[in-house]
């Protein structure tokens, strides 16, 4: 077959590299790719939201099968553009997208079919939402963008002044533009943080093994939130126990929730669950993998991938058994200094092979690009060091001696990662 992935980041390098080990996969595309996606597939020169460029390769290229991962594409409707050419593509379309590019459709979804979550209430108005966190006059409380916003829309107010200025940042100054129309308040919830990513195509769901990320740029879940400076698998916190609540509690709700709005979601649907003392909440929904979930979700992962977006595509996910590795992953996210504010670009990189990768680990490449042999860091997120072994500390020291391996300037990482709740 001929594979096309769209996005450019260490999702999508986890991705082909699984691809990569399919029998069925012949020939794979990716659009736009990055430095080290370069030595494993042949990478196209189209931005991931141009929907016409992408559809034109697809077919003047024979594409058999193309994987939408990131976010934007998918909420903009790639997947619809390529079912409206023929072409098969894993990922929802841009109906049952939103559930992860409007928060305040996912927290009404969750509200009209009873989903557990934090309670919340949604202002499409600056002065009203001011009103409302003075009134209550309780912190901390947690201000949300409706839309997309890079995993930065989230701001967990210490303070009311502090919620106030989250409101006017997001709504007058349009920190994230347009998705900052309507903002969500809710209130804060605490307890340990799992990311479960489940396989749908809208009739049955297959949870896959459990994930943690840590989102604050600095060791001790200080600094600000980012894209994911590391992940474990499994996360120490889900417990069979907890994981039959959430299927019968969450995850079957929601596919059906989305069955009867007319939303079918088929694809990768990612919960990010909060084990609250009143048992597990959703904190959000995503419409694609994680990012860096998947870094350590799918080197785990033994059944042929491309069997399994076959069996999601065609509705059949029932009919196959999807099987994972015992033992356990660890990645460390390796960005730029300055992330994820302002960074550099451009800075060469060390202790990389040809191929990009290090001796005892997987080294999935984000932010990288390769010139004449070399890489150069390409964005604020630039490598995911990636380990597995029989138990997750194992997996932690790999992935670290890995990490000490490879020199660019100004290069930072989490010390701690696998460590905190
Ligand atoms: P989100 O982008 O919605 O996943 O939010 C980013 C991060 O903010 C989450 O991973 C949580 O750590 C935190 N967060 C979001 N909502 C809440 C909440 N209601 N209570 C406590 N923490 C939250
Ligand atoms: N790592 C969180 C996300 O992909 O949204």
């Amino acid at each position: 077959m001929n594979i096309l992935m769209v996005g450019s980041g260490g999702r999508e390098h986890a991705l082909i590299k699984k691809l990569l080990e399919s029998p069925k996969c012949t020939k794979l595309y990716c659009a736009p790719g990055n430095g080290g996606i370069s030595r494993d597939a042949e990478t196209v020169n189209i931005g991931a939201m141009d929907k016409e460029n992408m559809v034109k390769f697809a077919k003047e290229n024979a594409v058999d099968l193309v994987f939408v991962a990131p976010d934007d594409p998918l909420a903009d409707g790639m997947v619809d553009a390529f079912d409206n050419a023929g072409i098969r593509a894993f990922g929802p379309n841009a109906g049952a997208a939103i559930i992860e590019a409007s928060k305040v459709f996912s927290k009404n979804l969750m509200k009209k079919y009873n989903i557990p979550t934090a309670k919340y209430e949604v202002f499409d108005d600056a002065q009203k939402a001011v009103e409302y966190v003075r009134t209550q006059n309780t912190a901390p409380i947690v201000v949300k963008a409706d839309g997309l916003a890079l995993g930065k829309g989230v701001i967990i107010a210490q303070t009311v002044d502090e919620a106030v200025d989250a409101i006017k940042s997001i709504m007058e100054d349009k920190k994230f533009g347009a998705s900052g129309n309507n903002i969500v308040i809710e209130e804060f919830l605490t307890g340990p943080e799992v990311s479960v990513l489940a396989f749908t195509d809208g009739k049955c769901v297959k949870p896959m093994v459990s994930s943690k990320d840590h989102k604050r740029a600095y060791d001790n879940d200080k600094g600000l939130n980012t894209g994911g400076m590391g992940t474990i698998s499994p996360n120490p916190y889900y417990t069979e126990e907890i994981a039959d609540i959430c299927m019968e509690t969450i995850f079957k709700p929601t596919v059906e929730a989305m069955n009867k709005e007319g939303r079918p979601f088929k694809g990768c649907l990612y919960f990010g669950l909060m084990i609250t003392p009143d048992g597990p909440k959703v904190i959000e929904y995503n419409a694609r993998f994680g990012d860096p979930e998947a870094q350590v979700v799918l080197p785990r992962l033994k059944t042929d991938l491309v069997d399994i977006c076959e069996a999601v595509i065609n509705e059949r996910l029932s009919d196959i058994d999807i099987e994972w590795y015992d033992g356990a992953a660890a990645c460390v996210v390796m960005a730029s200094g300055g992330y994820p504010v302002e960074y550099k670009k451009g800075i060469e990189m060390f202790g990389l092979d040809d191929m990009g990768q290090v001796d005892g680990a997987i080294v999935y490449h984000a932010g990288t690009k390769y010139e004449n042999g070399r890489f150069y860091t390409n964005g604020g997120r630039v490598l995911g060091v990636t380990a597995t072994a029989p138990t997750l500390d194992e997996a932690l020291d790999k992935a670290y001696a890995a990490v000490d391996k490879i020199k660019f300037d100004g290069a930072h990482f989490r010390h701690d990662i696998g460590k905190t709740k």
